[in-house]
């Protein structure tokens, strides 16, 4: 099968990676020279634990290409995916369709023989019909058929969720194309790995409600934390009692700072506009959107306590300011609002993050950047740590301790225990919830 992969973004370059995986010949697109020419060179652009022995692997096999021609990676593909960006629209919290729809004409132009054209960007209900308008307005004889194929990829673990998914949901309107999207998934189930055909309205209502779904779930976990904390319950023990009812499940039920990331911040302010346009408000995502910003603030009074109630010269260590562990991504972590609330209440803050660096020094000005938890300690008034990654997971808390100025850590991911912290020589610790 013969794949053409439009957008080498996240979604685009984990999915043509893995398609050719399958043994898919695959070419990813991509407008950007840069990008392609370091794509070329066997670089990949983002942090995905993985993806570069997999990208490696099947450029190596022959079966996965880049280019910046889209016209020639079309001609004689059997299916076409879009994965170019949705961002949030400025002012209306609309998703951002300008690079859908312009890939969408290009590719009819340059279709040259049936194809199934594909949308993997998360994009509003009503959006594939839209593509298919702009193909026949773009290339009036063109043959083709749309479908809709959201992915729910997590970052830092991509791979496996494309290898191994809980479901792979695809919707069309033929068979014919009901066909391809078989084919083209037919290693996964017959791995078992279930792949629901579905209509395309379904199929991309599905996405949307899936993932407000589990902001929801967060959020409310956020909200109990909030109320154990004031009742004297440990929310990892009310998680824990939670999640073994079935019905429940134990997934996402850890509280925490607040969700941020690529998606759930974007999806669920694209389902309240859905909603909203068609008069069918979308009241529980629009509270769920306005306590997780409270959460974050809730984190930020958090903090004052801990600096007896005020930032003004005190130096915090910020271990981990990416919106969760194995990515480099900063996309509405976080760490952005909490971040610059201190250094705003004259805190001098250091933060250490393995791949937030990169990112991060643009979007966090005023801070200093270590390499070391032990160093960004020294002589630290308080220790936040905003972000699980594995190598803050088992800190030697009595080097930090004996290292810091005042020994306070305020631990928004409950990595560890009170008793450690306190056996350890801190004199005050607060988690989240307990
Ligand atoms: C998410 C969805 O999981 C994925 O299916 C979808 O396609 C894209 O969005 P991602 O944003 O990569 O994936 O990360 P995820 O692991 O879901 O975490 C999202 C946010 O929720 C993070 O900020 C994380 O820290 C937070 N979170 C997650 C919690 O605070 N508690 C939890 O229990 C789980």
């Amino acid at each position: 099968m013969r794949i053409a992969m439009i957008g080498t973004g996240y979604v685009g370059l984990v999915s043509g990676v893995c398609f050719s995986d399958f043994g898919h010949e695959v070419i990813c697109v991509d407008k950007d020279p840069a990008k392609i020419r370091m794509l070329e060179a066997g670089k990949v652009p983002i942090f995905e634990p993985g993806l570069d022995d997999l990208m490696a692997r099947n450029v190596n096999a022959g079966r996965l290409t880049f280019t910046t021609d889209l016209r020639a990676a079309v001609a004689g593909a059997e299916a076409v995916f879009i994965a170019v960006g949705t961002p949030t629209r400025r002012g209306d919290g609309h998703a951002d369709l300008t690079y859908v729809m312009a890939a969408a004409a290009e590719i009819g132009q340059a279709l040259t023989g049936y194809a199934v054209i594909v949308t993997k960007s998360t994009v509003p209900v009503g959006t594939n019909r839209k593509v298919a308008d702009a193909v026949r307005a773009a290339a009036p004889d063109a043959d083709f058929d749309v479908a809709s194929n959201p992915e729910f990829l997590r970052e830092g673990a991509a791979i496996d969720d494309f290898m191994r998914p809980d479901r792979v949901v695809v919707g069309v309107q033929t068979d014919k194309a009901g066909a391809v999207m078989s084919d083209i998934y037919r290693p996964l189930y017959l791995r078992d790995f279930p792949v629901m055909v579905t209509d395309l309205e379904s199929a991309e209502m599905i996405k949307y409600a899936a993932n407000a779904f589990l902001a929801t779930k967060i959020t409310f976990i956020n909200e109990i934390a909030a109320l154990c904390e004031k009742v004297g319950a440990d929310i990892k023990k009310v998680s824990k009692g939670m999640g073994m009812d079935g019905r429940i499940g134990a997934k996402f039920l850890h509280a925490g700072p607040g969700y941020g990331g690529s998606c759930f911040p974007k999806d669920t302010a694209a389902l309240a506009r859905i909603g909203q346009e068609h008069a069918v408000p979308m009241q529980i995502t629009e509270t769920v959107m306005r306590v997780n910003a409270g959460v974050k603030a809730r984190m930020i009074e958090k903090l004052r306590d801990l600096c007896d109630g005020t930032f003004n010269g005190k130096t915090i260590a910020v271990l981990g300011v990416t919106f969760k562990p194995n990515t480099d991504d900063m996309r509405e972590a976080p760490s952005l609002t909490i971040v610059p609330a201190l250094v705003g209440g004259g805190a001098r803050v250091r933060v250490v993050d393995p791949e937030g660096f990169r990112e991060g020094e643009a979007l966090l000005p005023g801070v200093q950047w270590h390499d070391d938890p032990y160093a960004a300690c020294e002589g630290a008034d308080l220790l936040v740590l905003m972000t699980e990654w594995n190598e803050f997971r088992a800190l030697n808390l009595d080097r930090i301790s004996a290292a810091m100025a005042v020994a306070r850590m305020a631990d928004l991911r409950n990595i560890y225990e009170r008793s450690d912290v306190m056996q350890a020589g801190f004199e005050a610790y607060e988690a989240v919830g307990r």
